[in-house]
């Protein structure tokens, strides 16, 4: 089974598409962490995320700058949000998300285009979504239990931009696919809102 979970910025998809992958004991792939990660190798080799030569050329990154902290951090999620918007870029990051949703047994990824793009014959498709403001009051949140310094104002800003960005892009733009199960979690726990994927999940299976 081939899970596709999208949704902007903040939504609760990564928290969710984790509890999901360890309740189906299905493998999991956080697209964002590529992308973030090319952001990231863009500034190790001194370039340029607008410059669709040096994004690309930062889709070399070594395979444990996934497992850097820094990764995490606003400043590359902004940065990787610049650089994904290179066609070059996604096509260069295709193949190795292509072949992790089509392993044998199934696959969850979670992204902006995974029921678009990388896996459009998923068996289910759910887009996660949730308002600017309570995105960003999470965003805050987990960035104070970090003991990051940046205030709600900023948090909603670059929030705001990135969706901008995500969503106006010609390539690929962040889109629930017309098969996804949509499932705002502006007023859902995460309790709640594992719950209303399961249903859907459930729903899915059926049709
Ligand atoms: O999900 P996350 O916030 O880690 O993603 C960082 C950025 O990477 C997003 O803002 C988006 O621009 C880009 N991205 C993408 N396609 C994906 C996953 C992430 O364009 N499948």
């Amino acid at each position: 089974m081939i899970i596709a979970i999208d949704g902007p910025t903040a939504s609760g998809k990564g928290t969710l598409s984790k509890r999901i992958a360890a309740h189906f004991d299905l493998p999991h792939l956080d697209t964002g962490l590529l992308y973030r990660a090319v952001g990231r190798q863009i500034i190790l080799n001194g370039g340029d995320p607008d410059s669709p030569e040096d994004a690309l050329a930062a889709v070399a990154f070594p395979d444990d700058l996934l497992d850097e902290p820094v990764l995490r951090n606003e400043a590359t999620g902004s940065l990787a949000s610049r650089a994904s918007v290179h066609p070059a870029v996604r096509k260069a990051l295709f193949d190795r998300q292509r072949a992790f949703a089509k392993q044998d047994g199934g696959a969850v990824l979670d992204g902006r285009d995974i029921g678009t793009v990388i896996a459009p014959d998923a068996d289910v498709k759910l887009f996660i979504t949730a308002s600017v403001a309570s995105r960003a009051q999470r965003r805050f949140k987990e960035m104070q239990e970090r003991n990051v310094s940046i205030s709600l104002a900023e948090i909603e800003a670059d929030l705001a931009r990135r969706d901008a960005r995500d969503t106006g892009r010609k390539d690929a733009p962040l889109l629930a696919a017309n098969d996804a199960y949509v499932i705002d979690t502006s007023e859902l726990g995460i309790e709640e809102a594992f719950a209303a994927a399961l249903e859907a999940i459930a729903a899915a299976q059926k049709s």
